[in-house]
């Protein structure tokens, strides 16, 4: 036999030479959820091993982010009180607006970004303004940037719209260029699917809509060229990265991106992935070490730039291990 794929396979050595992808903790975020009161470190119930922390003990949180080798967040707010118009969302004094002055002053090196967004701020938990029942688009925008500016006025380093409302990166883009934030980078959820796998988070974020469904703005997870088409029109509106989410079941969707734009791609392990991982690990029916660096490295396989998971912390360890690198 002349061609024998297993010679490049005989030892750890010769394995790590031919290595296609390498992976780097410079490339993890940490989704961090922040919710107002005080003294909390809250464990939710369908996302073992994560917590809401209050804005005092929020330090403590980052100080062991920053220690596991993670330098970046995205920040989730989970403010008291909710109404129709969000307010909470762009108050100067909300739950994410002092999340990052108490952030970056406790450690100005934590890169923090944060999710905009408006269903964890309205009554109803919808993404955006409401219009009768539906989601009105258009008089979402101006909320939407003026939440993302009361952001970055708090010291947010980058912001990352999620909702989905057409034309949201424009709006956000030029607010912030008007207020002289013309290096603020944004990263778009912009291939982002109507999900089962977000429920975890829903719970987490106590932000499931009372009414009907996310489907008229998340994307149809039957469509692959819908999100080029995204893709290419947050381009165009000042998108610095763009994002595929979830991660795991769109992967195909990765691939496709990378080949239509040159803008960085980051890939959003969302909660659903994480429980699975977690209940299957509780019963022992997996490994989950080896199911979370499984994971992880396919995503860099398929080639994101950023990964977003709730288990940055733990795969920085597995970096440090050398189970993955
Ligand atoms: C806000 C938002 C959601 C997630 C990130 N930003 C929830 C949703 O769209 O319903 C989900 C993250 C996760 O599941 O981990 N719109």
């Amino acid at each position: 036999m002349v061609k024998r794929p297993r010679r490049l396979r005989g030892s750890e050595t010769i394995r790590k030479m031919v290595r296609e992808t390498r992976v780097d903790k410079s490339s993890l975020i940490y989704p961090v959820f922040v919710k107002d009161g005080t003294g909390l470190r809250e464990a939710i119930p369908s996302m073992e091993g994560q917590y809401r922390y209050s804005v005092d003990r929020l330090p403590y949180a980052l100080e062991e982010i920053l220690k596991s080798g993670v330098s970046s967040v995205m920040l989730f707010g989970i403010p008291k009180h909710k109404d129709e118009k969000a307010s909470q969302a762009y108050a100067g004094d909300g739950i994410i607006q002092r999340a990052l002055r108490e952030a970056k002053r406790t450690f100005p090196e934590l890169y923090c970004i944060t999710d905009v967004c408006l269903c964890e701020y309205t009554s109803h938990g919808h993404c955006g303004m409401l219009c009768g029942r539906e989601v009105d688009n258009d008089s979402t925008l101006q909320v939407l940037a003026e939440t993302a500016l009361s952001h970055v006025q708090a010291g947010a380093d980058m912001v990352a719209p999620s909702d989905m409302m057409d034309g949201r990166v424009a709006a956000i883009r030029r607010v912030l260029d008007e207020n002289r934030f013309t290096n603020t980078p944004i990263m778009s959820y912009a291939v982002k699917y109507a999900s089962g796998f977000y429920a975890p988070f829903r719970d987490a974020a106590d932000s499931a809509p009372a009414f009907g469904s996310r489907r008229s703005y998340q994307m149809d997870y039957h469509n692959s060229r819908e999100g080029i088409k995204e893709v290419l029109l947050d381009e165009e509106e000042g998108a610095d990265i763009v994002m595929v989410k979830p991660a795991l079941a769109y992967l195909d969707m990765v691939v496709k991106v990378k080949e239509a734009t040159n803008l960085p791609v980051a890939a959003y392990s969302v909660s659903g992935e994480y429980a699975m991982i977690k209940a299957a690990a509780g019963r022992g029916w997996i490994d989950e070490r080896s199911i979370v660096c499984e994971t992880a490295v396919a995503a860099f396989r398929a080639g994101v730039q950023s990964y977003l998971t709730y288990y940055a912390k733990e795969l920085a360890g597995y970096m440090d291990e050398g189970l993955i690198g």
